[in-house]
């Protein structure tokens, strides 16, 4: 079986992934005893992908995956974008970039916005990315209790509830990160 690094040390992404990728043996940074952030000093989602598959490549000789998310808002020239998880600082609470986020959208009639997943595939060949996108809006407050992140401020199109009320598998069937990782997968199978 292949192994593949993946950048997290979040349970969540990596039980995801290993799901859609049975066919290979994904080993998350745990499971190679890096404990701390790779740093994200990029000022892009793509460079900050790039930055983190490279140094995993370079550390361990493996094919290495890494991802970076943002949400992009149209009003407001897509900010927060590469600063989504630090928006209202260095905490990353959920809760207080929410808040800040809605601040800046009072009075504002233009609700739309995106959620973008980069994923960056390193190996020897090189660099390459893979890009998700969910188109939506972000509410005027907070609805439910799924989810994480702005989860609760973003109701995707289509759709009449955000994705902190809706099902976990229809939001893990339309997510900005799912799409990216299906790109990846479909990458991979035609690589065999
Ligand atoms: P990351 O690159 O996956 O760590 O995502 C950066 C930030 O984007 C996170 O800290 C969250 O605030 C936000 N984010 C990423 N994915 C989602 C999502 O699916 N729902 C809500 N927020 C998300």
């Amino acid at each position: 079986m292949k192994t593949l690094i993946f950048a997290s040390s979040n349970d969540h992404k990596l039980s995801e992934i290993r799901h859609m990728l049975p066919d290979y043996h994904i080993k998350g940074l745990k499971d190679i005893g890096i404990l701390e952030e790779i740093p994200e000093t990029g000022d892009t989602l793509e460079k900050n992908a790039e930055i983190k598959a490279s140094y995993l490549f370079d550390k361990t000789g493996y094919v290495s995956l890494a991802e970076d998310t943002g949400l992009e808002v149209d009003a407001l020239h897509g900010a927060p974008g590469v600063h989504t998880a630090r928006y209202a600082g260095e905490k990353k609470d959920p809760g207080l970039n929410m808040d800040k986020l809605l601040k800046a959208m009072e009075g504002i009639k233009n609700r739309g916005a995106q959620f973008r997943t980069i994923i960056a595939l390193q190996d020897q060949k090189g660099t390459r990315f893979f890009e998700g996108i969910v188109r939506g809006n972000i509410a005027l407050e907070r609805s439910g209790n799924d989810g994480f992140g702005y989860d609760p401020i973003f109701i995707p199109d289509g759709h009449q509830q955000t994705f902190a009320e809706l099902d976990a598998s229809i939001k893990n069937t339309i997510s900005h990160r799912a799409i990216a990782v299906q790109k990846l997968v479909q990458y991979l199978e035609g690589q065999k």
